[in-house]
């Protein structure tokens, strides 16, 4: 077990330690319900899903910008700067701080989070949970489980501390201050809590990753499609000229007024569907559906993907076609079988911000460039790379100036 208030860099489910802590894997009840409540809250009073956080989000933005016009006219890698800009985003609500895009230890860990992605889905890897020993080896993928969890561990660890050495209990100042000054309040009217540093630790990394990696994801699809089908990117430039022009930055008040920008992100979502499976829920009730009996208590996992690509719900499911979202007098419709942040009581805590972040990263990339598969390249691979989430297979595109 753990000798302090973290879980040694290693540690495995078999230690108790990793197990149904944070949000995303904690089990429906009493401690999930108290720490997302708290989690939502405190991250709302930063702004979260609201109009209050427009302002860091364009300012984050200035520094992608930059990035791209530096690349203009030759191919390039979107990848790293996107996952860096958006980690920013969430970053300086949990820790107060964003990250310069060539600090060598940040995009190590954001590396690491991909990597950590892949392996949590490569089943070999994940034998170690059933069989903690694997930790031992000195080879293969559960080496590489270990170091990411030992480096992951020790970046989170080190924010953690260095929050606790400076905090002032009257200002906090981000979440893990809010989080750290509960931790106290509750000990002291000595409260038995589910707040603690350990429980900290697995929360922001949570958000750090569920923020970054979904979000991240989603975007490189959404440039990959704009320069895979020309038609549509030039359809999104012509509304954003009319509605935006060139002298401002997109705001959120323009995305009612921006019907196919929308809906070419919502296509997005559908097509790509970036977290596949949605994470385990459980039958609250013995039920009978189509034929099967679901006893109560047993796991159900949706598998999103499915719903999204379904003929009986969508015409042409295959086809990249945002149109498919707008009525005839150009609205937004509503499908039911739409859900790329999940459903239920455990829907997607990011969703509302997730939301903003699309439209105010797309629109601005979109607003200034005009993205293009390099003259001569293969057809991009459109299928995707399993992991936790789907990420596009590595590719570059050439930025050229609007
Ligand atoms: C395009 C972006 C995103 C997509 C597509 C997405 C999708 C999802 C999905 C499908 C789930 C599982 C829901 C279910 O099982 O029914 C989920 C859960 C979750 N997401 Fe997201 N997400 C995104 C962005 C974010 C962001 C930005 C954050 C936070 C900063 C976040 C935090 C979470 C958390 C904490 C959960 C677990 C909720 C719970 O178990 O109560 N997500 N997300």
């Amino acid at each position: 077990m753990a000798a302090g208030p973290y879980p040694e860099a290693g540690q495995t489910a078999e230690t108790g330690q990793t197990a149904g802590a944070g949000i995303v894997f904690a089990p429906y009840g009493l401690v999930w319900k108290q720490q997302r409540k708290f989690s939502l809250s405190t991250l709302r009073y930063f702004g979260f899903g609201k109009l209050d956080l427009e302002p860091k989000i364009i300012e984050e933005l200035q520094f992608v910008k930059s990035e791209f016009s530096s690349a203009v006219g030759m191919a390039f890698c979107p990848s790293h700067v996107i996952h860096n800009a958006v980690s920013n985003i969430i970053c300086s609500m949990c820790f107060g701080k964003r990250f310069e895009y060539d600090d060598e230890e940040f995009r190590t860990m954001l590396n690491l989070i991909v990597q950590g992605m892949k392996l949590a889905s490569n089943s070999p890897a994940m034998l170690i949970n059933v069989i903690p020993l694997f930790q031992y080896l000195p080879f293969g993928p559960f080496k590489e489980v270990v170091k990411t969890v030992r480096d992951v561990t020790a970046f989170l660890k080190n924010i953690i501390d260095q929050h606790r050495k400076t905090m002032d209990p009257e200002n906090p100042r981000d979440f893990v201050d809010f989080y750290l000054k509960e931790i106290d309040y509750q000990r002291h009217k000595k409260q038995n809590t589910s707040f603690s540093e350990d429980y900290l630790f697995y929360i922001i990394g949570d958000l750090f990753v569920a923020g970054t990696d979904t979000t991240s994801n989603t975007l490189l699809w959404a440039i990959l499609f704009m320069a895979a089908h020309p038609e549509v990117q030039e359809r999104v430039h012509k509304e954003i000229s009319a509605v935006i022009g060139e002298s401002r930055p997109p705001s959120l008040k323009d995305k009612l007024h921006m019907p196919f920008t929308e809906a070419t992100i919502m296509e997005i979502l559908r097509m790509t569907t970036v977290v596949p499976l949605a994470i385990p829920h459980m039958a609250s009730e013995t039920i009978d559906f189509k034929g099967y009996t679901i006893p109560k208590g047993s796991m159900v996992v949706a598998n999103l993907w499915s719903v999204h690509r379904d003929p009986s719900m969508w015409e042409h499911p295959d086809e990249f076609n945002p149109s498919r979202f707008l009525s005839p007098d150009g609205n937004i419709v509503k499908n039911e079988a739409f859900m790329p942040f999940g459903i239920g009581k455990r829907i997607c805590m990011g969703e509302q911000m997730a939301k903003m972040e699309l439209f105010l990263i797309f629109s601005t990339l979109l607003q200034s460039f005009c993205f293009k598969l390099p003259e001569g390249s293969d057809a991009p691979n459109m299928a995707g790379q399993f992991g936790l989430t789907l990420s596009p297979h590595p590719f570059k595109i050439i930025p050229v100036m609007r």
